[in-house]
């Protein structure tokens, strides 16, 4: 409310949604609502108002005992006061009743614009209930303003609480990657691999993955969204998972890649080192100071040097760079942050167009890979590699603290923990 100076902010969390006919997806409520709440529960709206006397207002369900019966425990406006630290609470079924009345005299309306058209026609009507007292000397707000910009910054910098959060989806996610290692074996399914990362994640509390896993044996690992995880593993070939648990609404990712049969063969242990290599150049640029394309420019740099001595690429560094060749084995950036959501809230950018300066508290990917399809021009030996090494790193006063780092990534660690069984 201090950010926002003067004004009123409308929250909505997320809606649930129907998976089919009367089956709902598992609820998650929205990263933005959720920050500023703490609070889980669908059918929910903060609102608040900013100035000299500010105050924060929750909307939620009643209590209900009878659909408490049938869905589970609901605090309730009376025990989210009491829980949830907001100034008053009401059952959300007054919403349109008392919003306008939030909203009259406030100077600007902070609300997001766009992003779900059922709220968007809510919110005009009480704005054109409150015009329509105009003569009666009612105020309408005459700005509206993305709360997301002031809340993006906010979301960008970890506290110590959050940092502790993500530690530990992250040792979770760590532990899950070395049990996938564990289990795979030529023959397996990929969805064999997956359910033992979801094991391991609900085992420890954590009740989704943060986004869909990737689990991709051989040239799956070249498709970069890889989701199907239905094909057999095979001997001699490469297994790209990229998975990370998501606890109390934070996300971790990992990507880990390793030999199915728990040995890398000569190419791919040149590819993968390759990678690990560049994923260490970058790891290097992560401190306070640096800007946000520093580590992406060190790994790019690696990466384009191993493609021409690997035969990959042809050329100059400074020409492969320039004409984009590389493109074609390495076509993502080297990160995003990571927070609430996967890839997080807030500007990689500053609004003058430099790239944002990393500061401590902020939580980010280093994430380089190498995607080799089969090509007439490609070394056989390298085709249907396709490699990504990613871990999460959180910046420090002075450099970067790499909060993933459980979960096993040298050649030698890799093959040592796939000796043993699961
Ligand atoms: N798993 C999503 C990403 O790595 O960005
Ligand atoms: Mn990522
Ligand atoms: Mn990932």
């Amino acid at each position: 409310m201090q950010r926002m100076g003067s004004g009123v902010a409308v929250i909505p969390t997320a809606p649930e949604a129907t998976r089919n006919r009367d089956s709902h997806y598992p609820y998650r409520f929205d990263s933005y609502f959720y920050y500023l709440t703490g609070f889980q529960e669908p059918e929910a709206v903060l609102i608040l108002c900013a100035g000299p006397e500010p105050k924060s207002v929750l909307f939620c369900r009643d209590k209900d005992m009878e659909r408490e019966i049938w869905d589970g425990f609901r605090y309730g406006p009376q025990g989210a006061l009491e829980k949830f630290g907001v100034d008053e609470a009401y059952p959300v079924s007054r919403l349109d009743e008392l919003a306008p009345g939030l909203i009259a005299g406030q100077p600007q309306l902070f609300y997001t614009l766009g992003s779900d058209p059922a709220w968007d026609h809510r919110v005009t009507g009480w704005l054109n209930q409150l015009r329509a007292q105009a003569r009666s000397g009612v105020a309408v707000p005459r700005a509206l303003t993305d709360i997301r910009a002031l809340v993006d910054d906010m979301r960008l910098v970890k506290s110590p609480y959050e940092l502790g959060i993500m530690r530990a989806a992250a040792n979770i996610s760590a532990e899950a990657h070395g049990n996938a290692m564990r289990a795979a074996k030529p023959g397996a399914m990929e969805y064999e691999i997956e359910a033992e990362l979801l094991h391991t994640f609900y085992r420890h509390g954590s009740r989704s993955p943060a986004y869909a896993s990737i689990v991709a044996g051989g040239a799956n690992a070249c498709v970069l969204h890889y989701v199907a995880n239905d094909a057999p593993l095979r001997d001699g070939d490469l297994l790209l998972i990229d998975a990370g648990c998501e606890l109390e609404g934070y996300a971790s990712d990992i990507t880990r890649t390793f030999p199915v049969s728990g040995k890398f063969s000569a190419a791919q242990k040149d590819l993968y080192e390759l990678v690990l290599a560049a994923q260490q150049a970058a790891i290097e640029k992560i401190r306070p100071g640096g800007h946000w394309n520093e580590p992406h420019e060190a790994a790019l740099d690696v990466l384009i040097r191993g493609f021409i001595d690997f035969g990959l690429c042809k050329g100059s560094p400074e020409s492969v760079l320039e004409s984009g060749d590389y493109r074609r084995f390495y076509m993502h950036r080297t990160g995003h942050w990571l927070g609430l959501d996967v890839h997080d809230a807030g500007e990689y950018k500053t609004a003058a167009g430099e790239w944002l300066q990393l500061e401590p508290g902020m939580t980010l990917t280093v994430e380089p890979g190498c995607y080799v399809r089969p090509a007439d021009d490609v070394p056989e030996h390298f085709w249907n590699i396709g490699i990504r090494i990613e871990d999460d790193a959180h910046v420090t006063a002075d450099g970067c603290e790499i909060i993933t780092s459980a979960a096993p990534k040298t050649v030698a660690g890799i093959e040592d923990v796939m000796r043993q069984s699961i």
